[in-house]
């Protein structure tokens, strides 16, 4: 059957204390936003629709950045769960297939549960939604189950005495025929102790016209919403825990997990080595047998397995390196490919650059690739030896087994075998020094003496 995913991300977010929306706060180095759509992810959905309201341009960029695909609509006044889910209908106008609705704000809900729910839709229940036991049910919707499935959500607002003692609680998730929905969506009204059209209307809805709605539940931790910068630290923490495990579970060899922090994709193989105080960015494959030693930093990239990268190493967006490379201490790449076995081991910035197979980059080598207005690029060939300190002047090429001469400025392209010398001249004046050394020492004693 064909699914559509509905992601509710209007909501400004007031707790945040912030200019940014809050579906955009990062977890794992990704917007909110896009946890809830990779749940979403779980039901392989046909379409997707994000329903932004607070910083919508921003909320479309983010989402079209992880999904080119999805359907970004405006809900400009932010009128309730239920008036937000009603934006997508002219986006959905005549899908025919199950909606589901996730929040963008919740990003803990495993893709099984979702799956579990759209179980019980094919089971022949007209709505299902997500429910858990509240260890503090506080603000959240109360479920009320009869004999027949789930009756009513009573938001908390609005329940009485009886209804609030009630600890199953409403997740938000809804899974439903998606024309179902809408048509249900329709019937409901905004007369209720907030003045919002409440998604959760629909259950009782649906129940009055003789439909079947049931409640799948899933663990509390599943349905963490952040609304404060305070649940937004909280849920980073669980976040990092999950991924620590999961790396340790996956053969990853870590002497310090509680301090390697992971991006929402990271992919580390089996036996490689993560050294402490590592932050992975988004974007990240490390595969087996790669070091990554202690305090490097990466982002967008992928190392090669028998790869040894830092201490104190950066790696940003379009790094490529291939096996057996070594990045060391206080280098930092980007956009650079740097081929099997070669070397650039202190102080350099490789940026829009090529380097071949077992090719050795001196310390404190730069590839100088921006000259204000345009990148260049820098293309060094295998079994190079690039010279201590060379400055590569982009665009250059530095051809095979060819060799800079420390403290050289390249700025023309070095054929394949050929020796670059570009420094000036080192010329010798026999006991200069000496004489220089006098003079100083003899014009500090007479500045001293006027200074009297
Ligand atoms: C909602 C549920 C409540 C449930 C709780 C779980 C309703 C009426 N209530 O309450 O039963 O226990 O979630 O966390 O559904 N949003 C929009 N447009 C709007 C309003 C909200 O896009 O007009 C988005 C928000 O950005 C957010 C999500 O919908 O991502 C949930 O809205 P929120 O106001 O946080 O709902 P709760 O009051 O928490
Ligand atoms: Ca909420």
């Amino acid at each position: 059957m064909a699914t559509a995913l509905i992601v509710l991300a209007a909501g400004q977010g007031t707790r945040m204390n912030s200019d940014l929306p809050k579906v955009l706060h990062p977890l794992g180095g990704v917007p909110l936003v896009v946890h809830a759509m990779a749940s979403g992810d779980a039901v392989e959905p046909d379409k997707t629709v994000v329903i932004a309201g607070h910083g919508a341009d921003a909320v479309e960029t983010a989402v079209l950045d992880y999904n080119p695909d999805a359907i970004v609509v405006r809900q400009s006044k932010q009128l309730g769960t239920g008036h937000a889910v009603m934006q997508a209908a002219d986006a959905l106008a005549g899908f025919e297939g199950d909606a589901i609705v996730v929040f963008g704000d919740t990003p803990f809900v495993r893709p099984e549960t979702i799956a579990k729910m759209a179980a019980s839709r094919a089971d022949g229940n007209a709505i299902v939604m997500l429910g858990f036991e509240a260890a503090d049910p506080g603000r959240y919707g109360r479920m009320i189950v009869g004999g027949g499935g789930l009756e009513q959500i009573v938001e908390a607002k609005d329940a009485n005495e009886a209804q609030l003692a009630i600890t199953l609680c409403n997740g938000g998730l809804v899974a439903a025929d998606a024309q179902v929905l809408f048509a249900l969506l329709h019937t409901i009204g905004n007369d209720n102790a907030s003045g919002e059209y409440y998604l959760t209307d629909i259950v009782a809805a649906a129940r009055a016209q003789g439909h079947c709605a049931s409640v799948v539940t899933c663990d509390e931790a599943e349905t963490m919403g952040i609304n404060t910068r305070a649940e937004l630290v909280r849920a980073e923490g669980i976040f990092q825990a999950k991924k620590r495990a999961e790396a340790l579970e996956n053969g990853v060899t870590m002497t310090a997990p509680e301090t390697v922090f992971f991006g929402f994709d990271t992919y580390i193989g089996r036996d490689a080595v993560i050294e402490p105080n590592v932050v992975f960015g988004p974007g990240v494959t490390v595969e087996s047998g790669a070091t990554i030693r202690a305090f490097s930093h990466l982002e967008g990239c992928h190392v090669s397995r028998g790869a040894v990268v830092g201490p104190y190493a950066r790696l940003r967006p379009g790094t490529e390196l291939s096996e057996n490379t070594k990045v060391g201490n206080f280098v930092e790449v980007k956009n650079a490919t740097i081929l099997e076995g070669a070397k650039v081991n202190h102080l350099s910035y490789i940026g829009d650059a090529s380097i071949g197979a077992r090719t050795n980059v001196g310390a404190g080598t730069i590839t100088c690739n921006y000259d204000g207005f345009m990148k260049h690029r820098t293309e060094i060939g295998e079994g190079a030896f690039i010279g201590s300190n060379t400055m590569l002047v982009a665009p250059v090429k530095i051809g095979n087994e060819a060799m800079t001469a420390t403290g050289s400025v390249i700025n023309k392209d070095v054929p394949d075998g050929a020796l670059a010398l570009a420094r000036a001249r080192q010329e010798i004046k026999p006991g200069m020094a000496r004489k220089l050394f006098d003079k100083l020492k003899k014009t500090k004693a007479r500045r001293a003496e006027e200074a009297k």
